[in-house]
């Protein structure tokens, strides 16, 4: 059964996170914003994201300014985040799309950047450009695994995961505000569908949860033992 997509906006039309990066409801996102957060979120919480973001944002307001300072700067600013990678990415990135003059706003060709994967590619696309996709991260895997109640262990189970997952916008009400929905599934996952102890009598998808009318919902998704 897909879920309903208009519970879900309403819930996250009254509980969203106020983060930095978000625009404000009926706003147009700024593409480099979104961009910065998703790769900062890669492999970091939000939790500690949230300083580094804003000190990015102070330095570098534009795309341009980024692409424009040393590398070495941009590693200093980046000190603590980890994943040293992602900020030299970050710098080729910023160049590339600062010659070509804005982001594209296509998945595919988003995925020909630096740094950016199926994961950061939908995450823009959707939530920068509105393009009717789902972003796949661990908080969407779990999501989807618990509503389908999905058994097979991760990380074998990724690929039909991101199969469940790209059915959950199927509902024309979630092709109609991409953003939000993603940031909704975001959300969700955060707060209520959490690896442990999920809040599923206060979850807007309750009724359409397989593992939760199983009463297995905390125990998935399932991981291969190592
Ligand atoms: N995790 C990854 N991207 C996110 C976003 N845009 N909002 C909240 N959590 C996220």
């Amino acid at each position: 059964m897909t879920p309903d997509a208009s519970a879900l906006l309403r819930w996250y039309d009254h509980h969203r996170r106020a983060l930095p990066w978000r625009s404000l409801p009926g706003q147009r996102p700024d593409p480099y914003a979104v961009w910065l957060s998703e790769i900062m979120l890669q492999q970091t919480t939000v939790k500690a994201v949230i300083s580094y973001y804003e000190r990015f944002l102070t330095h570098y307001p534009t795309v341009q300014d980024l692409a424009a300072a040393p590398l070495e700067d941009v590693l200093h600013l980046w000190a603590g985040l980890g994943y040293y990678a992602r900020a030299r990415n970050l710098h080729a990135c910023a160049k590339r799309v600062s010659e070509r003059g804005g982001f594209p706003d296509t998945v595919e060709d988003l995925l020909t950047l630096p740094g950016i994967g199926a994961y950061t590619a939908r995450a823009i696309a959707a939530i920068a450009f509105g393009r009717p996709v789902v972003p796949v991260d661990g908080n969407v895997e779990r999501v989807t695994a618990r509503l389908n109640a999905t058994e097979e262990p991760l990380p074998g189970a990724r690929p039909l995961l991101a199969k469940q997952a790209a059915r959950l916008n199927a509902d024309p009400v979630a092709k109609s505000r991409p953003s939000d929905f993603a940031q909704a599934l975001f959300d969700l996952g955060a707060t209520i569908c959490t690896p442990r102890n999920p809040a599923c009598l206060t979850c807007p998808w309750q009724t359409s949860c397989i593992a939760h009318a199983r009463g297995v919902a905390a125990q998935l998704p399932a991981k291969q033992p190592k």
